[in-house]
């Protein structure tokens, strides 16, 4: 059986695998962990494309990161700041969503350009990505987990919504997670 990644843990991103979220993780918070894992295999892609030495490569990857952003990413963003900001302290929070601001107008920036991205754009914004989901499952996820221990449970409807509508969030098999 094949290990599984654990964004918690630092494999280069060249290795993040679409895999289950950490045993540990709280119920309601698992979706947003399996799209972290998402958001790895993206964080790869940009790297790749910065290195690609191909305009056309970089172009591409720009619209895979606009892509995500629609049918993922910025869903993902509003559900962190509903389900872990009444559970975090106000430095987190502030944190939280000063990070996902800074990467939404990095992403309104290539909606608006339609032009290629530099390598230079690309491997910093994977690298914000990265530490981004890195910060999250190792430390506000976490510390959300402790804030919220009475709460969590009472908002496993909207874990649910969140398996429901994005591809990225749902379960997948096997015996080892859940
Ligand atoms: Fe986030
Ligand atoms: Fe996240």
């Amino acid at each position: 059986m094949t290990r599984e990644a654990d964004p918690r843990e630092s494999p280069p991103a060249s290795q993040a695998r679409f895999v289950n979220p950490p045993l540990k993780r709280h119920p309601t918070l698992q979706p947003l962990s399996r799209e972290h894992h998402g958001g790895l295999v993206l964080v790869r892609r940009l790297r790749e494309a910065a290195g690609a030495g191909d305009e056309a490569a970089r172009l591409r990857a720009a619209g895979l990161l606009a892509a995500a952003w629609a049918a993922e990413i910025e869903a993902h963003f509003a559900d962190e700041e509903l389900l872990v900001g009444p559970f975090i302290s106000d430095q987190d929070k502030a944190r939280l969503i000063e990070e996902h601001r800074s990467l939404e107008r990095r992403i309104a920036m290539i909606n608006h350009e339609h032009t290629a991205p530099s390598p230079a754009w690309l491997d910093e914004t994977a690298d914000l990505l990265e530490q981004h989901i890195r910060w999250e499952e190792r430390e506000l996820f976490p510390a959300a987990e402790r804030g919220g221990a009475d709460c969590l449970d009472t908002l496993a409807h909207e874990a649910e919504r969140i398996e429901r509508d994005r591809p990225g969030a749902r379960r997948r098999q096997n015996p080892e997670a859940n």
